[in-house]
């Protein structure tokens, strides 16, 4: 049985195809290449010893999506594919919507028209917004403020909806917090075009001599130092609990959203010293006023997961930042 996987050669994607291919399950990449590279596919063969199935396609052509449902035995989604940049979603939020809602509108249609019940979606802990309390558990009210948060919680909305109007849907909306790190082979990673808008890649890309110095956000905030505070998680301990929301949905009908953190959070500095200390590379910084937008802190409470999925994270803080360095040091310019 076929699980589609879209968005595949991403970030997130990537890892998860691996983790997916390791234990043996059967899965079909799809992509449209706009955030992502062809190379992608041979690192995951060098990894897995599997060469991945995959199809070039947008998620924005429906008649594409239907020809490639009709012809494959899908059973079930995995859905990565949309846009992901905070402040470009503010500046051009059309171009989100258009893809992130109607592109997942598509897919959903398509699933419904073609009898596939199964889904696993992308979202993220922005469908938040403000923290009313912390950690973040999932029947805290969701606020998004801005238009990349709107589409995930719209998509969530729709998944929810969609399951109450028909019962043979089985559908997890995970909401990721940070995700960082790289498949521990140094062969896969986050490879973002142009100059980083995360913290994990700037640091890695200040390590390798390619950016000068981090400009850190803030360190005014009502954290332990100052600085903006997050829960990072492991990429790999991430690509699991999608194998596990997979396994939860071959049991289990109607939605759920799911919280996928490591459940304790920590602040920028705290992250730069990891990596200088496991890595032994300095990070010069320099302290910048706050980024508009940014909140002060927040991590997850990972509980449900573990309920529902059996999953908690494996990876710690160290792992993360060695793995993260691993790949940016291997692969200076990335997939190029
Ligand atoms: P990514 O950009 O590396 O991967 C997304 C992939 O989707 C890219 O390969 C891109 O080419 C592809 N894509 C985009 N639009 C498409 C379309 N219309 N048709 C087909 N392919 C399309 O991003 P990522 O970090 O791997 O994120 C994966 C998912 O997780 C996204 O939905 C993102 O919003 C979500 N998410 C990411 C983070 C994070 O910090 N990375 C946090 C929370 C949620
Ligand atoms: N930061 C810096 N300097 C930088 C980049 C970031 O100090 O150059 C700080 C930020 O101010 C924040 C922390 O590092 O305190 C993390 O920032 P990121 O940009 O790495 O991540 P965000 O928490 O802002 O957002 C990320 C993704 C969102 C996703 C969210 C989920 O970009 O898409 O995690 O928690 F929704």
């Amino acid at each position: 049985m076929t699980i589609l996987v879209t968005g595949a050669t991403g970030f997130i994607g990537s890892h998860f195809c691996v983790q997916a291919l390791q234990q043996g399950l059967d899965v079909l990449l799809l992509d449209n290449l706009e955030n992502s590279s062809l190379k992608v596919l041979d690192a995951i063969e060098q990894v897995t010893g599997v060469k991945p199935n995959f199809i070039e396609a947008d998620l924005r052509d429906k008649s594409q999506l239907t020809q490639i449902f009709s012809v494959n035995k899908i059973d079930s989604v995995v859905h990565f594919a949309g846009y992901k940049a905070v402040g470009e979603s503010a500046t051009n939020p059309l171009m989100y919507y258009r893809n992130n809602v109607a592109g997942s509108i598509n897919l959903l249609e398509v699933m419904k028209e073609q009898a596939v019940h199964k889904l696993v979606f992308s979202s993220s802990a922005t469908v938040y917004g403000e923290p009313v309390f912390n950690p973040y558990t999932e029947e805290h009210r969701k606020l998004p403020f801005n238009p990349y948060g709107q589409t995930k919680s719209m998509m969530e909305d729709m998944m929810a909806d969609l399951c109450k109007s028909d019962s043979q849907f089985s559908m997890v909306a995970l909401r990721y917090f940070n995700p960082i790190g790289a498949h521990p082979s140094g062969k896969l990673g986050e490879d973002p075009k142009g100059i980083p808008n995360n913290l994990m890649p700037y640091i890695t890309k200040v390590a390798v001599g390619e950016l000068a110095e981090l400009g850190v956000f803030g360190d005014d905030y009502d954290t332990v130092d100052g600085t903006g505070v997050r829960d990072y998680i492991h990429v790999m301990d991430l690509a699991e609990g999608h194998v596990k929301a997979i396994e939860y949905l071959n049991n289990h009908k109607g939605y759920e959203a799911i919280n996928l953190g490591a459940g304790h959070g920590y602040s920028v500095l705290q992250l730069v010293k990891a990596f200088e200390d496991v890595n032994q590379v300095k990070i010069p910084y320099v302290i910048k006023p706050r980024r508009e937008g940014d909140l002060a802190a927040y991590w997850a409470d990972a509980t449900k997961a573990e309920k529902l999925l059996g999953w908690t994270t494996q990876l710690t803080i160290n792992d993360m930042v060695r793995d993260s360095w691993a790949w940016q040091s291997r692969n200076p310019k990335g997939y190029n």
